[in-house]
């Protein structure tokens, strides 16, 4: 098959690296990158680091607002498309790049393979629930991380064509995790950044989400991070640049022990959370990630398309919102201080973490079953 897979932004060019190498086994790929990421930190440092192969097209969109951003994604991947004559196109996960793939290719009359598809939230004020939805409406193949996401896609009407395959981004940590779980691997990248912190004696903490950049959430989640650092256990946070632009337009400054570092590249982003005392984050890879780690994770949202990873004292993840109590309390049972090193330590040690499949099974769904629908023109 000749498939065009569409990327663009950090998440995705993860999501790209596992699937690309068993993707490639299978099929003729022709690789677009929107460009919707574009700083070195956020996306070109990923291609060496992950081994992803350069794009066939960069489109170069960066940033802007969602209509315009979108439109201007749609208006360069229709000439493409029409002249790659692909026989499906492959978007992942929920961003605006994903929902321009998917409808550049649907309007064409293109099949497309929607990559973690049925994850819902069920709060369509996040762009990426919209995103989700139209991309899984318009899609023929749907590649269902967990029973949940087939569930949700069964409550829609949608079951033709949706496949269960496990968690793409698990097979990635599953091949580095033994390159991270070292204790001298965080020393080194402690030396590295300059960081001040040892195995089970920090916090890491990612803030990314659009509801999380207004001034009252970021009032409430740098107050947040405020409460639960300590000059023994230190917040690390990894800024996303969108983050960094609105602290500063906000004249917010970061309390003392919030030490800000630049987003990292993959395998330091598992490091700093397998070896920190607990994760706090609203990025839905982190979530899962620290999941599948066993590191305590408190999700600074108030609903998950992640389940899984939410729900019971034993769950590795719980929903704290911008609660400072919340996050106290739950870091006090989860992550006790007096305890957090021993944890850190021994998780690392016995970290063995095996992959889904899922990238072989996209692939070998991909060459061996027909789309469910043509549509479009
Ligand atoms: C996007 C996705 C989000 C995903 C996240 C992963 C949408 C609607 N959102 O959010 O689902 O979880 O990526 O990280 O698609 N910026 C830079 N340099 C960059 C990238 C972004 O400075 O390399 C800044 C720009 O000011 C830009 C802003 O961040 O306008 C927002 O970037 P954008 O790609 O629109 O959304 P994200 O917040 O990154
Ligand atoms: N990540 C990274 N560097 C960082 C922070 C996160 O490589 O500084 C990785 C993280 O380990 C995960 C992915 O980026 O694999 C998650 O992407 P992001 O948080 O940007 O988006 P989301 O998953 O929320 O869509």
């Amino acid at each position: 098959m000749r498939i065009v897979s569409v990327v663009g932004t950090r998440p995705q060019l993860i999501k790209a690296a596992a699937l690309q190498p068993a993707l490639r086994r299978d099929h003729e790929e022709i690789f677009v990158d929107t460009g919707q990421h574009y700083d070195n930190a956020m996306a070109g440092a990923f291609f060496a680091e992950l081994g992803l192969a350069e794009p066939d097209h960069s489109l170069g969109i960066g940033g802007g607002g969602h209509g315009d951003q979108t439109g201007r994604m749609l208006i360069a991947l229709e000439p493409l498309l029409r002249a790659a004559t692909p026989d499906a196109v492959v978007v992942y996960g929920d961003t605006n790049s994903t929902l321009a793939g998917a409808l550049a290719a649907a309007k064409l009359g293109i099949p497309v393979a929607h990559i973690e598809a049925g994850l819902r939230s069920f709060d369509r004020r996040m762009p990426e629930e919209l995103n989700r939805v139209v991309a899984d409406h318009l899609s023929s193949w749907l590649f269902a991380p967990t029973p949940a996401a087939v569930d949700n896609l069964t409550a829609e009407g949608i079951t033709a064509g949706v496949v269960e395959v496990g968690d793409l981004m698990l097979d990635l940590a599953a091949r580095v995790s033994a390159e991270v779980r070292g204790p001298a691997v965080l020393a080194a990248l402690a030396s590295r950044l300059n960081l001040p912190i040892a195995t089970g004696g920090f916090l890491f903490a990612t803030v990314h989400r659009a509801e999380n950049r207004s001034l009252e959430a970021m009032t409430a989640w740098t107050a947040l991070l405020g409460a639960v650092a300590a000059p023994d256990r230190p917040v690390v946070l990894a800024l996303h640049p969108g983050t960094r632009a609105a602290l500063d337009a906000a004249q917010i400054v970061l309390p003392p022990n919030v030490i800000v570092i630049e987003p990292q590249g993959y395998r330091t982003s598992l490091a700093l959370q397998l070896h920190a005392a607990a994760v706090l984050t609203d990025s839905g890879g982190v979530q899962r990630e620290s999941a599948w780690l066993g590191v305590p994770c408190l999700v600074l949202r108030t609903t998950t398309e992640w389940v899984e990873t939410v729900g019971g004292p034993d769950s590795s993840a719980v929903l704290v919102g911008l609660d400072v109590s919340a996050a106290v309390r739950e870091l006090d049972s989860r992550a006790p201080r007096d305890s957090s090193g021993r944890q850190a330590t021994d998780r690392a040690a016995n970290l063995r973490l095996v992959s889904a499949g899922a990238p072989e099974r996209i692939a070998s769904v991909l060459a061996s079953t027909a789309p469910r629908v043509t549509v479009g023109a």
